[in-house]
């Protein structure tokens, strides 16, 4: 029984992608089929988490919870909380502290994408988690733009640092931390680094300090995708699309990933189908029916 506690940031002014994201929330544009944020929410469901907080700007709490309201028609537990300002992602453990309580949590932002074959088992044993703190590492081309994580030989991490100018390795740390109970007395005690956040980087870093981070290494043939530019968000929906089109199953459908991990049950699923009258609906119908096909596999 999985009892760490997840959040979803989803806060942010997306500038990156204005003028789409002036008047509406990053987090919410369509990926493909469906809004981003069924990306990291399916994430977290494989992981095992059921109590979910999603944070977002005070404007768009309403939109979220229109979508995905307490969580209940998907075997969750949602709530919601307010970012005031964009004051960094280890903010969201103050935001946070409250609902984390004691509890160990898992991180993850409201715009990054995983997918590949093996990916539920890994989340889940993450989330088993008893100490420290486990982040990802994934080769990119280029990773000026993200936190870099350097291994020695045997793995071991030895170097962090956020969107260096002369990265030491090619791992980028994607948007998906967990960590035990420590986190919210560490993200208090963070300084605002030179662009004014409290960064998710000084957090891994202290636990780096006290040989406590552990680094599982996404290689090849794994997908991670963040959506923040234009051709991310481009990438990202013909990325879902190619894979829903050739093979016919279907990537962070959230109510087939509730129905799979046993949070709602047939006929549940079967009621959730007839919302939808798409492409998306059928697929929920499938599922529901146990398509051969359909069922034979899953991440
Ligand atoms: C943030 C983190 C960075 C991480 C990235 C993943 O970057 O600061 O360490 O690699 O998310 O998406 P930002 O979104 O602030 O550019």
């Amino acid at each position: 029984m999985i009892t760490m506690k997840g959040i979803i940031l989803s806060g942010g002014f997306g500038t990156r992608l204005y003028p789409i994201t002036i008047a509406v929330s990053k987090q919410l544009l369509p990926v493909y089929d469906k809004p981003m944020i069924y990306y990291p929410l399916s994430t977290l469901m494989l992981s095992g988490i059921r109590q979910i907080l999603i944070i977002t700007n005070p404007e768009y709490v309403n939109l979220y919870q229109r979508l995905l309201r307490d969580g209940t028609h998907l075997g969750l537990n949602i709530s919601y909380a307010v970012q005031e300002k964009p004051r960094g992602i280890a903010d969201a453990f103050l935001i946070g502290e409250e609902f984390i309580r004691n509890d160990k949590t898992a991180l993850i932002l409201g715009d990054n994408i995983f997918y590949g074959k093996g990916f539920s088992e890994i989340l889940q044993n993450s989330a088993r988690l008893t100490e420290g703190a486990i982040i990802f590492g994934y080769p990119v081309r280029d990773a000026r733009n993200y936190g870099v994580i350097e291994l020695d030989d045997t793995g071991a991490p030895i170097s962090i640092e956020e969107k260096p100018g002369y990265p030491r390795s090619r791992l980028a740390i994607p948007g998906l931390y967990y960590y035990d109970e420590k986190v919210v007395e560490i993200a208090k005690r963070l300084q605002p680094s030179q662009r004014g956040e409290l960064e998710i980087t000084d957090v891994n870093k202290l636990y780096l300090e006290r040989s406590e981070l552990k680094v599982v290494v996404l290689g090849r043939g794994f997908t991670w995708l963040d959506m923040g530019t234009y051709e991310g968000l481009l990438d990202a929906s013909n990325f879902v699309k190619t894979i829903q089109d050739r093979q016919g199953f279907y990537i962070a459908c959230v109510e087939e990933v509730a129905f799979r991990m046993g949070y709602i049950d047939k006929n549940q699923l079967l009621s959730l189908s007839k919302q939808f009258n798409t492409p998306y609906g059928e697929y929920l119908r499938a599922v529901a029916e146990g398509d051969h096909y359909i069922t034979s596999d899953y991440i």
